[in-house]
């Protein structure tokens, strides 16, 4: 039997990488699947790529107004929001001495105003509908502990961490399950980013850095997209009724906690 039959999911930043493999997963599940995306033309070639009742919503995470269209586009094209993923960031690094303002600001706009936002605003209509939804936040490894050129990001997703904790235990009282996932290193196009910023600060050739963090990994490579999927889809099942306000470290036996 399909794990997510009948149901219903929101999931942001998933026109590629993380969030696109849920998408695909999510469908392969039964569900009904929007694909939310900055990425308009991206949003919509995943969900055509995916078929079946998979939809493309337009959406900027950084901007309220716009969640709220998003959200109401994906009822009216779905019927409901039965589980929203928070997957929607973006990675920044940078000495601290260099760090600007303008970049921190659209940093916690995206990953910790969006997701929060995001929170509220399809919690409102679960509310409203009685309807016992789950909430899953991509988190991080760089939430658990600071980095010395990462130091934004980093905080950005301690941020999630104690959003997700917060509106748990807020959340839990309408029947609401919000919790995370806090993966390690991911190979994908949002690491080819951070192995060139590493290859201009550090001085490392093309793909070093990859190298380096797939080596020191327990499990003993990089993490891929469809390692995180069995995860997201627990944590979306009826199985996850009694979890709640926990982040779940996927990243190969780097943190323990
Ligand atoms: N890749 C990793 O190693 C890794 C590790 C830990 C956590 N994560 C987290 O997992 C999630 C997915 O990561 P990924 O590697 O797939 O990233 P990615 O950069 O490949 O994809 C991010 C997606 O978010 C979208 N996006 C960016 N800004 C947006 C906005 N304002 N509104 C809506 N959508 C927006 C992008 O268009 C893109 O499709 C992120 O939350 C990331 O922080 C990734």
């Amino acid at each position: 039997m399909r794990r997510l039959e009948g149901k219903t999911a929101l999931i942001t930043g998933a026109a590629r990488g993380i969030g696109l493999a849920f998408a695909e997963t999510y469908a392969r599940e039964g569900a009904r699947v929007a694909i939310a995306d900055i990425d308009a033309e991206g949003a919509r070639a995943a969900a055509a790529g995916i078929g079946g009742a998979v939809v493309a919503v337009t959406m900027d995470v950084a901007d309220p107004a716009s969640i709220d269209g998003a959200v109401a586009e994906t009822v009216a094209a779905l019927g409901q929001i039965d589980i929203l993923i928070n997957n929607a960031a973006i990675f920044t690094a940078a000495p601290l001495v260099e760090i600007e303002h303008a970049d921190y600001a659209r940093v916690f706009d995206i990953n910790v105003a969006g997701t929060l936002f995001a929170m509220q605003a399809v919690a409102r209509h679960m509310i409203a509908r009685g309807i016992q939804g789950r909430i899953i936040n991509m988190a991080s490894q760089a939430g658990r502990r600071g980095e010395p050129l990462v130091a934004v990001y980093c905080a950005s997703k301690a941020a999630v961490i104690s959003l997700t904790q917060s509106a748990g235990l807020n959340l839990i009282a309408h029947g609401i399950n919000v919790n995370a996932i806090a993966p390690g290193v991911v190979d994908g196009e949002h690491w080819d980013g951070v192995d060139a910023f590493f290859a201009q600060y550090e001085g490392k050739a093309p793909g070093q850095k990859k190298r380096e963090v797939g080596e020191a990994v327990p499990f003993g490579r990089m993490g891929t997209a469809e390692d995180l999927t069995g995860m997201a889809v627990f944590l979306a099942s009826d199985e996850a009724r009694y979890i709640v306000a926990q982040t779940y470290n996927v990243d190969g036996g780097q943190w323990m906690s």
